[in-house]
């Protein structure tokens, strides 16, 4: 059983598609597949719980169930009943039915789930010869998506979303999704053994994130996922996948990453969520203003998010803040800087150059880019 072969699809933000696709291919698997937002592989059943505290920038992990035309609810009704519900669902399963329809004919979320759900409980009732579930078991999330009139019928084997790691005691003004922050990392030239820091780290999402790839600490070790109740996923899979990501930290050199923001609040926040991400001691905190940062190395690595303007600064002390940056880093050659920001503004006031690559994502649904200039590399 445990090496039956399943799809799962780790579903991803807006442009994030490629970061996730490296980061499954890093686990292994094969045969992957990358939609709008979806990075489909192949795995054994033994392997969700490893997808689950691996991936550090994709949103969930859902086990595909079935994809077929579906135009008409009749047909979509069909479909779904025909799909083996029972082989994961169990007869006390506590199931959500989510639905959602794009560019297809059968639009209304409503009648998409409502029908979704009639047919999984035929399914079931046909299945365990019952009338009546009472829902007191496991959580099962059922979600019917259509696009283009193909609906794609999965279970969430995450529950909460991936960016909830459990290590955020404080939040702070405006704080990163982690699988969003995990991402800028990745996207960057940053390594372990190079200098990391954000001169505006708020709750230290951006570091935390790079401190736990630094350590190879799985970013899902101190959580629980929906499907470590399902029966049909033995427990042994998660132990093992546990104890193996446990055995995977990688202690030793010490990193060299440094967080600064002008709030004493965030500062102490920062700290108290490194501790709980268990990378308390790999980052050195310190509140400091930009205006004051005396960078004196040569080369390193740069990521912030900026402070946007539109709420939480006005325009003047945002304007000084440009200008301090691009008086510390402009002639800084060896630097490689990536700063994500919803001011479209920002390289007009950086002198450094054009960005080497612009790339266009979403933080909390408003429009971001990430601006990436390349430093020179240090020498051997
Ligand atoms: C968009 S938030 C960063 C959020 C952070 N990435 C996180 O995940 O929590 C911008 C931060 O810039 C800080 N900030 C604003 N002006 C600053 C200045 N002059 N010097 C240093 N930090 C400043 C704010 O206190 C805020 O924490």
């Amino acid at each position: 059983m445990e090496t039956e072969t399943v799809t799962l699809i780790a579903t991803t933000a807006f442009g994030l598609e490629s970061v996730v696709k490296r980061e499954v291919q890093a686990l292994g698997f094969t045969d992957i597949r990358v939609q709008d937002g979806r990075v489909a592989f192949t795995a054994r059943i033994s392997d969700i719980p490893r997808a689950n505290l691996w991936l550090r920038s994709a949103d969930r992990v859902l086990l595909k169930m079935g994809e077929f035309e579906a135009r008409t609810f009749d047909e979509l009704f069909e479909g779904v009943r025909a799909l083996p519900w029972e082989r994961w669902i169990t007869p006390n399963g506590k199931f959500t039915v989510l639905g959602k329809g794009v560019k297809s004919q059968l639009g209304s979320f409503r009648a998409i789930q409502s029908i979704t759900k009639k047919a999984v409980v035929e399914r079931l009732k046909g299945a365990y010869a019952l009338d009546w579930f009472p829902e007191t078991g496991p959580e099962f999330t059922v979600q019917a998506a259509l696009r283009k009139d193909v609906a794609l019928l999965t279970l969430d084997t995450s529950g909460a979303g991936l960016h909830k790691r459990g290590y955020r005691v404080y939040t702070g003004k405006a704080p990163l999704k982690e699988t969003l922050a995990a991402a800028l990392v990745q996207l960057s030239f940053w390594r372990a053994d190079r200098l990391l820091i954000d001169p505006m780290c708020g709750s230290g999402t951006i570091l935390i994130e790079a401190a736990m790839i630094g350590r190879n600490i799985a970013p899902g070790l101190h959580r629980t996922f929906a499907s470590e109740a399902w029966p049909a996923i033995p427990a042994s899979a998660w132990h093992l996948a546990r104890e193996e990501a446990r055995d995977a930290i990688r202690r030793g050199e010490p990193l060299r990453i440094f967080g600064y923001d002008i709030d004493a609040e965030a500062i102490a926040g920062a700290r108290a969520n490194a501790r709980r991400a268990r990378v308390g001691e790999d980052i050195a905190f310190q509140q400091k203003d930009i205006r004051d940062l005396w960078i004196d190395q040569q080369y390193g690595i740069l990521i912030s998010n900026f402070p946007y303007g539109i709420k939480l600064l006005d325009y003047k002390e945002l304007n000084d803040i440009y200008i301090s940056f691009n008086k510390t880093f402009r002639k800084k050659k060896g630097w490689s800087i990536y700063v994500l920001t919803a001011d479209k503004m920002f390289p007009r006031y950086f002198k450094r150059g054009r960005p080497d690559r612009v790339r266009k994502l979403f933080n909390a649904n408003i429009e971001v880019h990430y601006y990436q200039y390349y430093g020179e590399r240090p020498p051997r």
